[in-house]
């Protein structure tokens, strides 16, 4: 198959000045990477850079879901409020507390406290918790709990949380209004605003294989995470679940997620990509892949493993039932098969003005 010559251009520029791509470039390098021996270049130069940028490092993040509740309905999502037949659950403070200690005993840098939008966790209980995690363990906190306003997302970052993670799911105005029924993409903008003003080390990402989404679409989620200067994207795969709306739609395909993450690793060089655990369920061998295409850090469940199989997002997913213990020796040996390391300590964005801390 013809690679078009704009492919092997866009390319050149793109490795020339990281981070500073024009949304055309982005575009050409998604459309011609469909042939295999442009992807193939697109993916080494997407490793280079990780490699430059962010080292041999991969950085392990242990997430505890810690509310299935929500009060979206987003058409994509198994948490949606209307799927009535999910079981709800909601950890206590003390038992994410004591889970986060557990995490830090088992030498994660970073805990990440996710859930859906649950209103009953409110602010300042909330933030007891980030207080208490941060006293106790010292650890590195990401919150990824959703819409909230400013004064929350204030109050989380004065009790000690360091990042946030908000992905924008797509960059485009009119499936994001569908698919997020009561949100708009210009909301979720303001809060990523809000993020940052407050000092956050900021994440967002989005979906790929969204039915509706197009190429196009998805390199304006590129152009738009280099404009947000994030600090972290997340890139996975659609799935869908059969308790929503998406039902019958086709999943992502996992070459067109690598390809956006590869282009992704090129538009913000310094960004903390992880391999997705969306990928991991869409693929057996998929976080290995992203891996070597760009990402650099893999998120392990940490949580209880009774309340995993409903934290449903998507069905499917891996690591449900295994311990943390497992799923560190198994990522130790895959890092170890791909000639890299686990990263040691909070693995914070390598920004300079994120490195005043001490790191020790
Ligand atoms: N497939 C893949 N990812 C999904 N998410 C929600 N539903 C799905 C799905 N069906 C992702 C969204 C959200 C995160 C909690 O999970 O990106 O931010
Ligand atoms: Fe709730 Fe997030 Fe799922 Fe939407 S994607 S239904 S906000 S958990
Ligand atoms: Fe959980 Fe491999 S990462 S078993």
């Amino acid at each position: 198959m013809y690679v078009p010559e704009t492919f092997w251009a866009s390319l050149e520029r793109a490795k020339r000045r990281p981070g500073e791509i024009d949304r055309e470039t982005i575009l050409s390098l998604m459309e011609g990477s469909v042939n295999i021996v442009a992807r193939d270049a697109l993916f080494q130069a997407a490793d280079e850079l990780r490699h430059r940028y962010m080292g041999d490092e991969v950085h392990l993040r242990g997430i505890i879901e810690f509310s299935n509740n929500c009060v979206r309905n987003c058409h994509y999502c198994g948490l949606r409020a209307a799927n009535t037949g999910l079981p709800r659950y909601r950890m206590s403070s003390d038992e994410i507390v004591a889970t986060a200690e557990r995490a830090a005993r088992l030498g994660f840098g970073t805990v990440v406290l996710q859930s859906g939008e649950d209103p009953v966790w409110d602010a300042p209980a909330l933030a007891e918790v980030v207080h208490k995690i941060k006293r106790r363990t010292g650890l590195a906190i990401t919150l990824s709990v959703g819409d909230r306003s400013r004064e929350d997302y204030a109050l989380w970052r004065e009790a000690g949380a360091d990042r946030y993670l908000l992905k924008h799911e797509t960059a485009d105005p009119e499936l994001f209004r569908r698919l997020r029924p009561g949100t708009t993409l210009a909301g979720r903008l303001t809060a990523l605003r809000h993020l940052r003003e407050l000092g956050y080390q900021v994440g967002s990402g989005n979906i790929v294989g969204l039915p509706g989404q197009t190429l196009s679409s998805l390199a304006d989620d590129v152009a738009l995470l280099q404009e947000l200067d994030v600090e972290m994207a997340g890139i996975g795969p659609f799935i869908p679940h059969p308790q929503t709306p998406l039902a019958a739609a086709s999943p992502g395909a996992v070459d067109l997620t690598l390809r956006v993450l590869a282009v992704t690793r090129l538009a913000v060089p310094w960004a903390h990509l992880p391999a997705t655990t969306a990928l991991g369920t869409i693929d057996p061998e998929g976080r290995q892949k992203a891996l070597r295409c760009g990402a650099n850090v893999v998120m392990p469940n940490v949580g209880p493993t009774e309340y995993r199989p409903l934290y449903q997002i998507y069905p499917g997913k891996i690591c449900l039932s295994e311990m943390a213990e497992k799923c560190l020796s198994c990522l130790g040996r895959m890092v170890q098969t791909l000639g890299r390391t686990i990263g040691q300590g909070p693995g914070d964005s390598p920004k300079p003005r994120f490195q005043q801390r001490d790191n020790g």
